[in-house]
């Protein structure tokens, strides 16, 4: 299995990252209208969904066949709750472009059956003919979707306890009450994730600094979840802004463009 170090592609600014990130995004959708975009939800990408909002607006960026699969949404956390990962996607997002509601896929935390809504997810990914460029951020944990440490790195989409660290991280979307925020949620698995073409993991911060380093440069392992993108590093390039890209010095030698 090839371990190597995934591509560096540093920023000034979180602005800057999630700019660079759309023209990606931009560019992969006009070489193919009909792609199969992975998103992630929460901080860290908003700039780049308003840079995709503004690229639609004005210079016409045409979603209307564009496959969308979300990462992971909480369980039972109703829709019409702003916390909930359908809302934000749709006001963050979805409703500002020109996205086909039959195209966008999110999974289904509020189902009966939640395993069932698993397996229908995995199973939908598949007859997308799989993830063409999957978007990521990365929790302190090493989390990414919600796969959290200890996650088997052979999982797929699955149900995952989100570690006590990730519902204090989240509480500030919970006005702060870490109570709140719901134990379980729907990720994709490691699996579902690194099965996709291309992978573009962000983070900015200082807090991020740490764990970024690690998912880099530790032997991969399942108590750091991100770890296991070395493993598929000749398709994942590491986004990160000034502050989150701290650990790797020289700052300018470790700049690549792709
Ligand atoms: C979100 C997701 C999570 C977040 C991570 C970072 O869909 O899957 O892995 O990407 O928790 O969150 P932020 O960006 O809020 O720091």
């Amino acid at each position: 299995m090839q371990n190597s170090l995934p591509r560096l592609n540093l920023s000034t600014t979180h602005k800057q990252m999630g700019k660079k990130v759309a023209q990606q995004i931009a560019k992969l959708v006009t070489d193919k209208p009909d792609a199969v975009i992975g998103l992630a939800t929460g901080s860290t990408p908003d700039p780049m969904y308003k840079e995709l909002i503004r690229m639609h607006k004005e210079n016409g960026l045409d979603f209307s066949r564009v496959r969308f699969f979300n990462l992971d949404e909480y369980v039972g956390l109703p829709y019409d709750r702003p916390q909930s990962y359908h809302y934000e996607m749709r006001e963050k997002f979805f409703k500002h472009i020109n996205a086909k509601p039959e195209n966008i896929h999110i999974p289904d935390g509020m189902a009966e059956d939640l395993q069932a809504a698993c397996a229908d997810y995995e199973k939908a990914i598949r007859d997308a003919g799989g993830i063409d460029l999957q978007i990521l951020g990365i929790g302190e944990t090493g989390h990414i979707g919600f796969n959290e440490p200890g996650t088997p790195f052979d999982a797929i989409t699955h149900i995952s306890r989100l570690s006590e660290k990730t519902r204090a991280d989240n509480a500030r979307f919970f006005g702060g009450d870490k109570n709140k925020v719901p134990t379980q949620a729907i990720t994709m698995g490691l699996k579902t994730i690194t099965a996709a073409k291309q992978i573009i993991l962000m983070a900015n911060g200082e807090h991020k600094g740490n764990i970024v380093r690690e998912a880099m440069t530790t032997t991969p392992n399942q108590e750091v979840p991100a770890s296991i993108l070395q493993q598929v590093a000749d398709k994942v390039t590491f986004f990160l802004d000034r502050a989150a890209a701290k650990h790797f010095k020289p700052y300018q030698q470790l700049f690549s463009v792709r």
